[in-house]
């Protein structure tokens, strides 16, 4: 779980972001939400930031160090965060810009599906808007209580 002190590296790693957060909003973001954290060899590698305001659970940053991507770091993070959701029972919801084309294969391949397109806000810095995606969570990720419980 990422705390106040991760915010400088977590800053670094926003740089991977058109529209990086400064310290200030990083702060809010943990305030308001939650952050989890990959971590190897003491360093936090990737990030995920979700936030649970709304009836679901909304992922709205996952970044993963330059140099180590594409080794599974953020498909593990993104596992972790729908799985959490399940065991809430909630659906996970992002947004991605229509023109990551990599992020988008990465989610589609987790199970999220695409609802509609989003083109105001932050979706407005891409002229082709960014897909809002949603996976349900499944019965299997929710514990149900036993008979007599
Ligand atoms: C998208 C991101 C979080 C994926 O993390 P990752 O650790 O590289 O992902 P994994 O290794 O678990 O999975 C690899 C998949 O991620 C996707 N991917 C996206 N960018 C990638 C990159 N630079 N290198 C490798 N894979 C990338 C691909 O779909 C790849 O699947 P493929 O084998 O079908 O090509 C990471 O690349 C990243 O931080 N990118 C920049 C920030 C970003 O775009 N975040 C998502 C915003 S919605």
């Amino acid at each position: 779980m990422a705390v106040v002190e991760d915010i400088p590296r977590l800053r670094e790693l926003e740089m991977l972001f058109d529209n990086a957060m400064n310290e200030d909003m990083l702060v809010r973001e943990l305030e308001v939400g939650q952050g989890l954290v990959y971590v190897e060899d003491g360093i936090i590698r990737g990030y995920a930031l979700v936030r649970l305001d709304t009836g679901l659970l909304d992922l709205t940053r996952l970044g993963v160090e330059g140099r180590v991507q594409g080794k599974g770091i953020g498909g593990a993070l993104l596992r972790r965060v729908y799985s959490d959701a399940g065991a809430l029972g909630r659906n996970t919801m992002l947004t991605v810009m229509r023109s990551n084309h990599g992020a988008l294969r990465l989610y589609l391949r987790h199970g999220f599906a695409p609802v509609g397109l989003v083109t105001g806000g932050a979706a407005s810095e891409s002229p082709s808007g960014a897909w809002l995606l949603v996976r349900a969570w499944e019965p299997a990720e929710c514990p149900m209580p036993s008979e007599g419980s």
